[in-house]
C-alpha cells in the first residue's frame, strides 16, 4: 500500500490533480480529522480520563446523553467554528443548528455530524465512532437557517467517519472513491492505508438487530428468514450474522469485506420512519457505500435521493453489498 501518504498530502494532491477539493473544503476536512484525533484521545483514556458514564441529560430525540456524546460534540464545534470554512453546523446532539458566531469569518460549507456513534458501546470498550457529512450553503444568502440544511444526500460534497476501535481509522469520500487513513499515534497523523475501497456485490454476512424480528415488516422478515434457512433454503448458502450496535463499526466491516446492514422501520414506533438519522448517519454512510460500489435504500428508494423535511429526520436503512440490497429492496416492491 502507498507508503506514508498523510491525509494532508492526500488532500493537497486531490486538490492539485482533480481540483475538486477547493481549499476551504480541504481545510474543513483537516480540521474534522484533527477533532477526531482529539476524540480518539478522550476515548482511549476511558475511565482514566473520567469520560465514561452518562451526562444526566437527554438530546432532542429523547435519548440519554453519555459524557462522551457531549465531549465529542464540543470538540467538533470548538475545532470548526473559527477557521472561516463553515457557515453553520448541525449535530445529532443539538436541538437546532449552530451558526458560526459573528466574531469569526463565515465560510461556504455546512457541517453535519453524529459526534459519537454507538453510545451504548462506550462504557463496555467496544468500537465507536464519529460520522460527518458536508453540504454547501445555498448561494447568495448571508445567514443560514435550518431549511438550508434540508438537502438530499446526493448534494453532499464530502462525507466520512472515524472509527475508534483497535485502530483509529478515518474513512473519507469527496465523490472520487473511498480512502481509508489509519492514525499513526507516534507521528500524530492519519496515514493512507487503503484506496479505491470496493465492496463485493455478493455476501454471506448480514447485520441486523434480531431481537426486533417480531416487529419487522414482511419484506425484511422474508429476506432474513431466507438467509437463516442457509444451504437448505432458497438462497442455497449459509449466512453469518454480526451486530456491533455501532453503525460505524458495522459499516466499516462492510467496507472492508462486504455484507449487508439493516436498521429497518418497525412496528414498535410506527410513526417513526426508522431509528437512524437521515442527515447524520444514513446520508454520509450511504454515499460512502455507493462510492465503494455498494447500494443503500430505505427499502423503497435510494437513500441519497430522499428530500429531508426536518433536521433530525429518521429513516429506514438497508445498505451494503449491491445484490443483497437490491434483493431486499425488490421484496418491498413485490412482497410475495
Ligand atoms: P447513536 O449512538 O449515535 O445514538 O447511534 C446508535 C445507532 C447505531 O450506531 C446502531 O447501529 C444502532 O443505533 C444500534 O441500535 P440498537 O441498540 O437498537 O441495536
Ligand atoms: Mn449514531
Ligand atoms: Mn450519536
Amino acid at each position: 500500500m502507498s507508503n506514508n501518504i498523510s491525509l494532508t498530502r492526500y488532500l493537497v494532491e486531490q486538490q492539485r490533480i482533480d481540483g475538486h477539493i477547493p481549499s476551504q473544503l480541504r481545510l474543513l476536512l483537516e480540521v474534522v480529522a484533527r477533532a477526531c484525533k482529539g476524540i480518539s484521545q478522550a476515548v482511549n483514556k476511558g475511565a482514566l480520563g473520567g469520560v465514561l458514564g452518562t451526562a444526566g441529560s437527554e438530546n432532542v430525540q429523547g435519548e440519554v446523553q453519555k459524557k462522551l456524546d457531549i465531549i465529542a460534540n464540543e470538540v467538533l464545534i470548538e475545532a470548526n467554528e473559527w477557521g472561516g470554512h463553515l457557515a453553520a453546523m448541525a449535530s445529532e446532539e443539538m436541538d437546532s443548528i449552530y451558526s458560526i458566531p459573528n466574531r469569526y469569518p463565515q465560510g461556504e460549507y455546512l457541517l453535519l455530524f453524529d459526534p459519537l456513534d454507538g453510545s451504548s458501546n462506550i462504557d463496555v470498550n467496544v468500537s465507536i465512532g464519529t460520522i460527518f457529512s458536508v453540504l454547501k450553503k445555498p448561494e447568495g444568502q448571508e445567514s443560514v437557517e435550518e431549511k438550508d440544511f434540508l438537502q438530499a444526500g446526493n448534494k453532499q460534497v464530502a462525507a466520512g467517519y472515524c472509527v475508534y476501535g483497535p485502530q483509529t481509522t478515518l474513512v473519507l469520500t469527496v465523490g472520487d472513491g473511498v480512502a481509508m487513513f489509519t492514525l499513526d499515534r507516534e507521528q500524530g497523523s492519519f496515514v493512507l492505508t487503503e484506496e479505491n475501497v470496493q465492496i463485493p456485490a455478493d455476501t454471506k454476512e448480514f447485520a441486523i438487530n434480531m431481537s426486533n424480528m417480531r416487529h419487522w415488516d414482511e419484506p425484511v422478515k422474508r429476506y432474513i428468514d431466507e438467509c437463516l434457512q442457509g444451504k437448505e433454503g432458497p438462497r442455497g448458502k449459509d449466512f453469518n450474522m454480526r451486530w456491533i450496535a455501532s453503525m460505524v463499526a458495522d459499516v466499516h466491516r462492510i467496507l472492508t469485506r462486504g455484507g449487508v446492514f439493516m436498521y429497518p422501520w418497525d412496528k414498535r414506533e410506527p410513526e417513526k420512519a426508522g431509528k437512524l438519522r437521515l442527515m447524520y448517519e444514513a446520508n454520509p454512510m450511504s454515499w460512502l457505500i455507493e462510492q465503494a460500489g455498494g447500494a443503500a435504500t430505505n427499502g423503497k428508494e435510494r437513500i441519497l435521493d430522499i428530500q429531508p423535511t426536518k433536521l433530525h429526520e429518521r429513516v429506514s436503512v438497508m445498505l451494503g453489498s449491491k445484490n443483497e440490497v437490491e434483493r431486499v429492496t425488490a421484496y418491498h416492491a413485490k412482497p410475495n
